[in-house]
């Protein structure tokens, strides 16, 4: 069977997005579903094209149990509409930026990936590029919950 292709999107790929790969990876691996689902993260500037996550999210990140030291940044490509079911954004800019190279007969899901949170305060994962480490915090506490909703979405709709 073909696998379900989720593809998490920030700006630099090496925060946010490497955060929900490893955490969806994570409770993907848990939920027995590494043969069906398949978990990527990509960045829609190049800056860091090929360069680990920040030393900050590693920590973070490991800190809950989640290891983020073996991905490398890529920037999104055309082919990630051909190839990914789902394709979410951690902010209104990543999905602004994302629809304008959206192909007019793309099946999947672009969206934000909050959506599948049910958090009352937060829509968008704020960037913690600049800021202070609590934010990673901020960024994991969201990534977890929107990776349960999203988890149970892809299970009911595939029948997983
Ligand atoms: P990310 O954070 O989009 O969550 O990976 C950022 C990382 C780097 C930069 C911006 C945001 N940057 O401007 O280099």
């Amino acid at each position: 069977m073909k696998k379900v292709n989720v593809l998490f999107v920030c700006l630099g790929n090496i925060c946010r997005s490497p955060t929900a790969h490893g955490v969806f990876q994570h409770k993907v691996a848990e939920a027995r579903l590494g043969d069906s689902i398949l978990v990527d993260s990509a960045g829609t500037g190049a800056w860091h094209i090929g360069n680990a996550p920040d030393e900050r999210a590693i920590a973070a990140a490991s800190a809950r149990g989640y290891e983020l030291g073996a991905l490398r940044a890529r920037q999104t490509r055309a082919e990630d509409f051909d190839d990914f079911d789902y394709i979410l954004a951690m902010d209104r800019q990543n999905l602004s930026d994302l629809q304008q190279s959206r192909p007019a007969g793309y099946g999947g899901q672009l969206d934000l990936f909050l959506n599948f949170g049910r958090h009352p305060d937060f829509a968008e994962v704020p960037d913690p590029y600049y800021g202070a480490v609590q934010g990673f915090e901020l960024v994991l506490d969201l990534v977890e919950g929107a990776a349960e909703g999203l988890l149970a979405d892809i299970r009911h709709k595939y029948s997983l």
